[in-house]
């Protein structure tokens, strides 16, 4: 029994390690540790969640954005990207279309563009649940007020993804301009688990300046936060942007940390990211197999998905819906899992006891 493993030994007992334990697991794992991991992450998975995948219908409705994040293709200051924006009627095609699929959910997708203002905003949320209220909706539009999350949870939304980027306050700043702030970035994650909200946190690997420690304090972030879903996936550079020249995270990295969350975190949702299949053919699959159960193909009409990206290489888009959708079934049976027709909600909001 090596140190690693007695630590990845020691993470499974207790949910949790010291911030110096992570840091030391995240710089020294061998293969086989990182093996040792994925074969206890995906038992816990299949104890939650059985051999059940749960999809997600992604939505990326307007590509404006009024930030200027480093890392982001679609920042506001990358004169190079068209913008477009889906009206209601477009979103709420993609749902018709998304529903005969059998998707339950749907994600909301967005730059932070004011043309959505609050008004604009509950009247797509309220048409979509009213047209299908057997469905979640998740929306991932960035950081607003807390008025203006309460009035999206009013007019019906159900979930809403924000991810944190990097919990160590110093990087954060070094990913984003000096207009946003990680104290403001938390406020939200609190604002909306306050309001009810099935949240979503989340963080890139492998982003420009981070280290083994940094990546240590976002598990210790997620342990205090406990969020419902947690996105993680590389950092992918994306051309016109500060970082266009950086390396993409690993996908050895990546799985680790996925593996990682899945002990840190054992019941929460866990999806195989688009970034993660874009760094490897096989990248959705082998995140499944370190312990996600989320995946959320994309239910943009195809005439603007190639506009919509924050990374280069990005998969998938000049694929209709339903060919992912299909795609995505062939690649789960192939790892004995399967795609389950339902909204998928965190097991605690589903009355479950643990
Ligand atoms: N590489 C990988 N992920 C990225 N995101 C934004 N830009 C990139 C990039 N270049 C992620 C961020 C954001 C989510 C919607 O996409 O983590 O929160
Ligand atoms: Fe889109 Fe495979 S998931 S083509």
């Amino acid at each position: 029994m090596t140190a690693m493993k007695s630590l990845i030994d020691k993470l499974e007992k207790n949910s949790v390690l010291s911030a110096e334990e992570y840091t030391q697991l995240i710089k020294s794992f061998t293969e086989d540790d990182a093996q040792y991991l994925f074969d206890k992450a995906k038992k816990i998975r299949e104890k939650y969640y059985g051999h059940d995948i749960y999809i997600r219908g992604l939505i990326e409705f307007t590509n404006y954005c009024k930030n200027d994040c480093l890392y982001c293709g679609i920042r506001c200051s990358n004169k190079n990207t068209e913008r477009y924006r889906l009206s209601k009627e477009e979103i709420l095609d993609c749902c018709k279309k998304g529903y005969a699929l059998s998707f339950r959910t749907f994600v909301l997708q967005g730059g932070e563009d004011p043309y959505y203002t609050t008004d604009r905003m509950t009247d797509i949320i309220s048409s979509i649940k009213k047209l299908f209220p057997d469905c979640a909706v998740t929306l991932s539009l960035g950081e607003k007020s807390y008025e203006e999350y309460k009035a999206y949870f009013d007019a019906g939304a159900d979930r809403y993804l924000l991810r944190h980027e990097t919990a160590d306050n110093e990087h954060y700043r070094m990913l984003h301009p000096e207009t946003m702030s990680p104290e403001n970035r938390k406020r939200c994650l609190k604002d909306l688990k306050s309001i009810g909200f099935q949240t979503g946190c989340g963080f890139m690997v492998g982003s420009p300046y981070q280290t083994a420690e940094n990546l240590a304090e976002d598990m210790l972030f997620i342990k205090e936060l406990r969020p419902d879903m947690v996105g993680i996936g590389p950092f992918i550079p994306a051309k016109n942007t500060p970082f266009e020249v950086r390396k993409s995270g690993t996908l050895g990295l990546t799985l680790f940390m996925l593996g990682l969350t899945r002990l840190t975190l054992p019941d929460v949702l866990l999806p195989a990211t688009t970034a993660l299949g874009t760094i490897h053919p096989l990248g959705r699959e082998k995140g499944i197999l370190a312990g996600a159960n989320v995946v959320m193909p994309n239910l943009s009409p195809v005439s603007v998905r190639k506009k919509y990206l924050l990374y280069d290489n990005k998969i998938c888009t000049g694929d209709e819906a339903a060919e992912c959708r299909n795609c995505l079934q062939m690649r789960m049976k192939s790892i004995g899992c399967s795609i389950a027709v339902s909204r998928g909600d965190h097991i605690v909001k589903q009355g479950a006891k643990l």
